[in-house]
């Protein structure tokens, strides 16, 4: 039989060769009032909080693997489809592969539940957008899941995940993490509610100016009961090179990628921040045979002191070097 437009588009992945969920479902679904417009499909990017769509839909990609490492049997019922839409147009015009995507969750989900396993009572998951590992993950009942983002997105994940039974309790609340006076309130809020809460920036710190970062990372510090924090991190080098591709496509929607630094995880340590392990997205993707020779050769530079001047991005661990509050 022959292929339909869409699967020709995203019916494979790279050397997986899988099929991707989504594309083929949605291709059925959108049907014929929509296939004419997928000649010249406009860029259906209009909101940052669409690129949490784009991300999702790699993790349907992944799911859909035979060697997948892991599993969101939800990703693709939230990603729709805008999000292949999007993920579509960000691979054809930046050549973004799905590990960097893909090893940043694996390390994310090992955080986590190391975390839970230490006691952590909260997990605040700063710009969620439509991660769903409160469905996915084996994390204990009394534990408290906290999506924060942007109000439409976070109505829209309410509306699309109002039938599925999470395996903790889990609330989301629409707040700009940009606006210091919301932000502060909000962490004041939750942190008064938690003993031990690890916080998570997936995806975010990038789209932060470097202000916007230390602000950040000084209101996270500034309460006691946050102790661990998990994010995502992008060299000052991999960050000029990611805006001569798959950034060029952000920055022209509105949404620059503006957050790299050369000195590493070190550049938390004066906010309030001890690291505790630091993984390069490299390495692991080389550990899991998942890059292209010429990528393994970044995987094996060596990082050494900054300023780091090659391009590096990793998911770093750190603790909270506040004092504690009396109750924990
Ligand atoms: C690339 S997505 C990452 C989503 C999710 N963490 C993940 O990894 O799948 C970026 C997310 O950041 C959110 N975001 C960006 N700036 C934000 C802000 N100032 N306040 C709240 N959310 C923000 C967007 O709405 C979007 O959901």
């Amino acid at each position: 039989m022959q292929k339909s437009h869409l699967e020709q588009q995203f019916g494979s992945e790279g050397t997986g060769g899988t099929s991707c969920g989504i594309s083929l479902q949605r291709a059925s679904h959108v049907g014929r009032w929509a296939l004419p417009h997928l000649d010249f499909p406009p860029m259906p990017l209009t909101h940052i909080s669409d690129t949490a769509r784009w991300i999702a839909v790699m993790r349907a990609r992944e799911t859909a693997r035979p060697d997948a490492l892991f599993k969101d049997a939800l990703a693709s019922k939230i990603a729709g489809i805008n999000g292949v839409e999007i993920a579509h147009q960000m691979r054809a015009r930046g050549r973004m592969p799905d590990w960097p995507i893909v090893m940043r969750t694996i390390v994310l989900d090992e955080h986590i539940l190391r975390g839970v396993a230490d006691g952590v009572d909260m997990v605040i998951d700063l710009a969620a957008g439509m991660d769903t590992r409160p469905y996915r993950l084996a994390l204990p009942p009394s534990l408290t899941w906290v999506d924060v983002d942007f109000p439409g997105i976070t109505a829209e994940k309410n509306e699309l995940l109002k039938n599925e039974t999470p395996n903790c309790k889990v609330e989301r609340i629409a707040t700009d993490l940009a606006d210091e006076g919301a932000r502060r309130k909000l962490f004041a809020e939750l942190g008064a509610r938690s003993k031990k809460a690890l916080i998570i920036a997936e995806g975010l710190l990038v789209y932060l100016t470097a202000e916007q970062v230390t602000g950040l990372a000084r209101d996270l510090a500034a309460v006691p009961t946050f102790t661990y924090w998990t994010l995502e991190l992008v060299s000052a080098s991999l960050l000029v090179r990611l805006n001569k591709t798959v950034g060029k496509r952000l920055a022209a929607a509105g949404m620059p990628m503006q957050f790299g630094t050369d000195q590493g995880p070190h550049f938390f340590e004066p906010l309030g921040w001890r690291l505790l392990e630091a993984r390069s997205m490299f390495r692991e993707a080389a550990k899991y045979k998942r890059l292209t020779f010429p990528m393994n050769l970044f995987a094996y530079l060596p990082e050494g002191k900054p300023p780091w001047k090659h391009p590096w991005a990793g998911v770093c661990l750190f603790e909270n070097t506040q004092p504690r509050s009396p109750r924990s």
